[in-house]
Order: C-alpha cells, then sequence, then structure tokens
C-alpha cells in the first residue's frame, strides 16, 4: 500500500526523505516521487514509475534541496502506475500532498473543480485533495484550507500537504489510514509506520482517527475530529534502525521463515507461569471478560484469517465454545445475528488492515461482550481500539508474504483457547499438558527447518507447473489453504485446496500428471480418511507431494514423494505443518525468478478497502 514521508528541519531533508521511501519499499509499490520546496520557495518534485533506487539515481544526477518535503510510494488504485499518477501531486504550482487512502467522491469533486476551471493532471482519487486544499485556500491560512478541505471528502486518507506561501509548514492529516509523527530535535517528520523514520528518531506520536497536525520545524500542534487542540503521548520506539535488515538472507521471507523457532518462543515468553496460561497476557480485563464468553467470533483477512479457521478446531475441541469465522469484508457489510456472551475476535498482523478495522467498529456497536484483537504491531489502529490485546511478539515482517506473523499467531490463539478452556473447568494436568505442547514448539520447528534442501530438491518439480492442489483435513484444512495462497502469491502459480474428502465432488476432475496434489498428513484421526483420498489422486496418475510424521506409515513410491517432517503428533500440528509449506512455496518462487519479498500487485499493509 501507498506509503508517506515528510519532514521539515534545518538542514537538506531530501535524504532522510529518501531512506524513508526506501524503508517503506516493502509495503508494495509502483511507483515513487518526492517534492521539495527550495531556497527560491518554489516547489521541485521528481517522480518515477518503477522503484525507489531508480527515484534516488535521478535524485543523484538532479539532486533536490530543500528544508521541507514530502515524498511518496504508490500502490495503484485509481489510475495505471505511470508518472503523471504518482504522487506528490501538485497544484497550481502551489500546493503539494501525498495521500494513502481511497476519495470515495473523487468523481463528483473531480467534475465540480473542472467546472470551476481547474485542470486535472491525473487520473488519480488524489488529485482532488489538493485542488480542494488550494480552492479552500482563497485568501484563508493554510490549517484552515485543509480544515476545510478535508469536510468535503469522503473516504480514507492520509495525507501530508506543504504549500510555496508558508514554506515551513507541513500539515498533515488522517482518517482511516495510519499516520505517525516523529519527533526530533528541532525537527519533525511524518510517515506511515515507524519504520521508515527509525534511523532519524526513536520518538513517535501515533494520530487518532480525524486528527490534523500542524507542524513547524520546533512546534506541533494537533487538532482532534471536534477541531479542539489534543495532546498526544510521544511513544519511545524500542526498534533499531537495522531491524529491516536480511541477516545475510537473500530475502526477508526466507529470513522470516527461519526466524520462526525465536518468534515463537517470543510469543510465549512472560504468557505461561508455572505451567499455566496468564491471563493479564490478553490485558487487565482478561479475566472477567473470558468468564462470560459463551461464543467466539472471528473476524480476519487473508493469512489471519487461516490462523481463525485453525482456532476454531481448536476452539470447540478443547474449549467446548462455538467458534464461527468469518472474512472481515464480508463480514462488515451484512448483518450478523449475534448470541448474547460473544466475544469478537480480530487478527492481523499489522493491525492496519481497512477491512478488519472497519468490522471491528461495526462489532464495537453491534452487541459483542468484548472486542479482542491478536495483533503483532503494538502502536496499530487495531491494538488501540480494541478492549483486549494479544500482542504477538513477532518483530517486524518485512516480506509481503505472512510466515512468522501467522505461526505467532496461532500461538497467541492457542493460548487463548486454553484461557477460555479455564474458564468452562480445564483441569490443571490438561492446562499443563497443553502448555507442554506449546513450549515444545521452538525446538520442533527448528527440526523442520532442517527439512530446506529437500524441500528445495522438491520445488524443482513444480517449475513448469501452471496449477497445483493443496489437501489437508481438519484443522489442517486451513494450514492446506495457507499453502496455496503463500505458493500463488509469490511464485504466481495457480494453487487452490481442498478438504480432502471434497476432492470426488469436483475437483479430482482437475487431476492429471500436470497437476501436483501436495498434501499434509499428520498422524492424527482423519489420517486413514486422507490416505484413501490420496489413492483417489493416485489412481487418476496425479503426482503426490506427502508432509507426513514418522507414525503416519506414508512412504515414498512411484509418484508419491513423502517427507517425515515431525516426530508426533499433538495440537501443534497445524503450526509445525505450515513451514514446509512456506518453504516450499519460496523455493518454486526462488526457481521461478519471482520478485519474492514484494510480489506484484500485491502490498504488506493493506490500508485501502
Ligand atoms: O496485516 P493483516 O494480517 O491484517 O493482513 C491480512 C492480509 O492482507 C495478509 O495476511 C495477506 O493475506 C498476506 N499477504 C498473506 O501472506
Amino acid at each position: 500500500m501507498c506509503g508517506i514521508v515528510g519532514a521539515v528541519a534545518q538542514r537538506d531533508v531530501s535524504p532522510i526523505l529518501l531512506e524513508g521511501l526506501k524503508r517503506l519499499e516493502y509495503r508494495g509499490y509502483d511507483s515513487a516521487g518526492v517534492a521539495v520546496i527550495d531556497e527560491n520557495r518554489s516547489l521541485q518534485r521528481t517522480r518515477v514509475q518503477g522503484k525507489v533506487g531508480q527515484l534516488a539515481d535521478m535524485l543523484d544526477t538532479n539532486p533536490l534541496d530543500g528544508h521541507i518535503g514530502i515524498a511518496h510510494t504508490r500502490w495503484a488504485t485509481h489510475g495505471k502506475p505511470d508518472v503523471k499518477n504518482a504522487h506528490p501531486h501538485i497544484c497550481k504550482d502551489t500546493i503539494a500532498l501525498v495521500h494513502n487512502g481511497i476519495i470515495e467522491n473523487h468523481e463528483s469533486l473531480r467534475k465540480q473543480q473542472q467546472q470551476s476551471g481547474f485542470e486535472i493532471h491525473s487520473e488519480t482519487d488524489t488529485e482532488v485533495i489538493v485542488n480542494a486544499i488550494y480552492a479552500c485556500l482563497d485568501g484563508k491560512d493554510f490549517l484552515q484550507a485543509v480544515f476545510n478541505a478535508t469536510e468535503q471528502l469522503e473516504g480514507a486518507y492520509a495525507i501530508g500537504v506543504i504549500n510555496v506561501n508558508e514554506p515551513e509548514r507541513l500539515i498533515a492529516a488522517r482518517k482511516g489510514s495510519p499516520l505517525v509523527i516523529g519527533v526530533g530535535i528541532g525537527e519533525y517528520f511524518i510517515a506511515s509506520d515507524v519504520f521508515a523514520l527509525l534511523p532519524v528518531t526513536q520518538q513517535f506520536i501515533f494520530l487518532e482517527e480525524g486528527d490534523i497536525a500542524d507542524i513547524t520545524r520546533d512546534k506541533l500542534i494537533i487538532y482532534d475530529a471536534d477541531r479542539r487542540v489534543v495532546d498526544r503521548k510521544i511513544n519511545i520506539s524500542e526498534l533499531s534502525a537495522d531491524v529491516a535488515d536480511k541477516s545475510g538472507y537473500r530475502h526477508y521471507m526466507l529470513k522470516e521463515i527461519f526466524s520462526q523457532p525465536e518468534a515463537i518462543a517470543a510469543s510465549i515468553e512472560g504468557r505461561i507461569h508455572d505451567d499455566k496460561v496468564a491471563l493479564d497476557a490478553f490485558g487487565e480485563n482478561a479475566e472477567k471478560v473470558f468468564s462470560q464468553v459463551k461464543s467466539v467470533k472471528i473476524v480476519a483477512c487473508g493469512t489471519s484469517y487461516h490462523a481463525g479457521l485453525i482456532a476454531s478446531y481448536w476452539l470447540e475441541e478443547i474449549a467446548d465454545i462455538p467458534c464461527n469465522v468469518e472474512i472481515a469484508s464480508e463480514f462488515r457489510y451484512r448483518k450478523s445475528v449475534i448470541q448474547e456472551g460473544t466475544l469478537f475476535v480480530s487478527i492481523s498482523q499489522s493491525g492496519e488492515t481497512a477491512d478488519t478495522l472497519a468490522a471491528l467498529y461495526l462489532a464495537k456497536q453491534s452487541g459483542f461482550l468484548s472486542t479482542l484483537a491478536i495483533c503483532n504491531v503494538a502502536e496499530s489502529s487495531l491494538t488501540r481500539d480494541s478492549d483486549l490485546v494479544f500482542l504477538t511478539n513477532a518483530g517486524p515482517e518485512i516480506g509481503v508474504a505472512s510466515t512468522k506473523a501467522f505461526t505467532t499467531q496461532l500461538v497467541g490463539l492457542f493460548l487463548l483457547v486454553v484461557a477460555l478452556a479455564k474458564s468452562q473447568d480445564l483441569s490443571e494436568q490438561a492446562e499443563s499438558d497443553y502448555v507442554k505442547q506449546l513450549m515444545s514448539l521452538p525446538g520442533r520447528a527448528n527440526h523442520i527447518l532442517q527439512y530446506k534442501e529437500a524441500i528445495e530438491t522438491m520445488a524443482s518439480d513444480f517449475s513448469d507447473k501452471h496449477h497445483a492442489l493443496f489437501l489437508g483435513r481438519g484443522s489442517l484444512l486451513p494450514v492446506a489453504m495457507e499453502g496455496a495462497l503463500k505458493l500463488k502469491e509469490i511464485s504466481y502459480i495457480h494453487a487452490e485446496a481442498y478438504a480432502a474428502g471434497e476432492l470426488k465432488h469436483g475437483p479430482l476432475a482437475l487431476v492429471d500428471a500436470d497437476m501436483p496434489v501436495i498434501a499434509v498428513a499428520p498422524n492424527d484421526h482423519l489420517l486413514e480418511k486422507l490416505k484413501s483420498n490420496l489413492q483417489e489422486v493416485r489412481a487418476r496418475g496425479g503426482k503426490l507431494y506427502v508432509f507426513a510424521d514418522k507414525h503416519s506409515q506414508m512412504d515414498s513410491s512411484e509418484g508419491v514423494q513423502t517427507l517425515q517432517i515431525s516426530n508426533e503428533y499433538d495440537y501443534m500440528a497445524p503450526i509445525l505443518y505450515t513451514i514446509p509449506l512456506q518453504l516450499l512455496a519460496y523455493y518454486v518462487a526462488v526457481i521461478k525468478g519471482a520478485d519474492i519479498d514484494q510480489p506484484r500487485n500485491l502490498a504488506k499493509s493493506v490500508t485501502v478497502e
């Protein structure tokens, strides 16, 4: 998704803006641009269709100097990726603006603006904002013009705006899209997230819904949605500036796959005392809320949705609590019947996913018992606006394809299941058994990572394939779904996941020698059923790739490649069996030469609907 950086300082801000853009690359983008006000009070802008590296090359040849500036990486929504649609957008050489979000009433605003004589230079929804601000200036104060212009906007925005007539003033606003302010010494910055600004500050203010900030080098005034001056807390980030390096790995995704044992350990740490789940891991009020829970509703998107699906198997089996899981973009637009005592659980790596946030805000007005967020970003909108929070503590995830965020979400969800089961009379012995399973995870995850080479070899079979089928049963079905999602998002191979029992109801028609079938087959109560389903594949000439455990009694044979990745079966299976599928997707994508960390058309943080 689009990334914003801005700065007002006593030094030249171009290097800060450029470094900030590099650090936002992980969010996904297709064009980039920067604008500064130079010493002659003139706006200077450079934009490219392509990578920040190309923008840097252009700035090497034609540097832009200025003490105030804004910059942007664009992920196209309205209008194709090209230079004229790249931000910053400028109106009448006076106002420059960068935007993340979507302006829903852009068509009507554009029409009005054209009728009043504005020339339109791009196909974006953003251009109407910069024109609206210019139109509102009309002799008025710059800040007042931004107040008035934003009142005309419907939709979501985070914006940074500069004005040649007030070359020391940067105005920032947010509604529905994230924006942070970095606090320096005699300088201020804005950005879509803290990573962009870590080289220049550790101090951050997170703007809240509807806030507008009036920023000069030595003064910051924030107005809330009712235009009252407010104090917003300064947070000190513990992240270091080099948090986003690849530590010798070829891609962030590989680094993140391999960091799962530590990430999982970090998400367990401090959450278990004396073999018992510490309820305060979910917030102060958790014990009281959990004792009243009669059912659970989980809402999320993408990979986080798959985590929710796995949790629903655990919840009903371990805690005897009914659970329903729904995709956020569906939940937010339909009428749901909410039973008394239902806990609303949202899951999100970023905590800024627009659909998940909208679902949370709807849930807050819909009579749920309470809201709980499982999230990886402490200061995200989701964590700030939920009653209870479990932080997954996976550390920043940079690769667009979610890996360690998923497995640590599952850790959080398993802890939640055990915590809820405790309020339903779970015995101490059972709790201690579950805790032991959880504690065994880092070591067992490490063991599976050692199959890296075998999986890399397996991946070479997929290089000429256009489709793949993933099969699982029970709580391993969402694992198959996650495996299919990983493969399609980074290797661009079309992949589908099915409950293996569904094969004969349709998808079996697709199976032939060109359709590899990947199965996750732990030694659970459904193993024999799954084996029969796999026979149906073999009988049609389909080639099988099976991830099993030592006791699954499945060996490699003609047309069947089996990797026995685990020694025993327990509730941790969905977490453990995810890892070989991540590695498979990764190595297939490497062979295909794909852009693994920033797959085409995708963004890390989906902050627009
Ligand atoms: O930040 P979130 O967990 O809310 O993101 C949800 C999805 O956009 C995300 O999981 C997406 O599906 C990933 N690219 C999957 O790898």
